[in-house]
């Protein structure tokens, strides 16, 4: 059942994605349209929804959908999750760093995830219970075992600046402590990177379900572990998340705990 479910996935991803791709050089001319404070949306952005959703209803006419750009489509128990353009404002800008996010969800599990990198040709795929992958070569999250030389991804939390004091602190304890922390701008593709151990850990406030979902179960297949900021399984609703290897979210975990504020638990 999963892996029909996969291929249509990657279809729907590697067709987003030629979409991304062509619209590369045109971005100079692109209309971009202010969703919020510091949250863009572009032609291209809908474009690929659009190209995914008709790939997925054309296999899977009863599932339902929700998608970051046209919300909530009805259907059953299966629910597929879509950001069809991760790292928007890094696209608008020619930063090459952007993907295309989908996961399938089934009574609350993530089944099946998918990110696509189309500038690299990278293509990160996970099933539940059957790992995780990178162009079909399986991943795994890193073995470190200390924060000293662990490289750390992260986002900035610029959509919702009532957390920024409390994310300065975690930033300052992580910088204190580990290699190095990168803000690469597409919170799927540093799930991705965790998943594949380029990076060793990632922690962000505020993601939305679209932006995680797949990321999430790529690491998890990968042997990693994910959390929100009171150790629990919550991160799809609050947003809030800590993703790594076993050993590193709990070194993480440590780091990041006593700046939690009670609006972040
Ligand atoms: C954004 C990216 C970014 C994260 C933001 C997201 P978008 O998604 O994932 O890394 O820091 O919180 O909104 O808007 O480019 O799809
Ligand atoms: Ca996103
Ligand atoms: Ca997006």
């Amino acid at each position: 059942m999963q892996q029909p479910m996969l291929n249509i996935a990657v279809r729907a991803a590697r067709s987003a994605g030629e979409i991304l791709l062509r619209s590369t050089d045109k971005v100079a001319h692109l209309e971009v349209e202010s969703k919020g404070k510091n949250d863009f949306a572009t032609e291209i952005d809908r474009l690929a929804e659009r190209e995914i959703i008709s790939i997925i209803k054309n296999a899977y006419p009863e599932h339902s959908i929700l998608a970051e750009e046209s919300g909530e489509h009805e259907g059953n128990e299966y629910q597929w999750i879509i950001d069809p353009l991760d790292g928007t404002t890094n696209f608008i800008h020619g930063f090459p760093q952007y993907a295309v996010s989908i996961a399938l969800k089934h009574k609350g599990r993530l089944e099946v995830g998918v990110v696509y990198d189309p500038l690299r040709d990278e293509l990160f795929t996970a099933k539940r219970g059957g790992g995780a992958m990178l162009n079909n070569r399986r991943i795994r999250v890193t073995n470190l075992t200390t924060m000293r030389g662990a490289l750390v991804g992260t986002g900035f939390p610029f959509k919702v600046p009532q957390h920024l004091d409390a994310y300065m602190e975690m930033f300052k304890a992580v910088t204190l402590d580990s290699a190095g922390i990168r803000r690469a701008g597409s919170a799927a593709l540093d799930l991705a990177y965790v998943a594949a151990g380029r990076l060793d850990a990632f922690w962000e406030i505020e993601l939305k379900e679209w932006d995680m979902a797949a990321g999430i179960l790529l690491v998890k297949e990968a042997g990693g572990v994910a959390t929100d900021f009171s150790f629990k399984d919550g991160y799809l609703e609050s947003g809030n998340l800590i993703a790594a290897s076993p050993r590193m979210h709990q070194l993480m975990y440590q780091l990041i705990e006593p700046h939690v504020t009670a609006a972040l638990k």
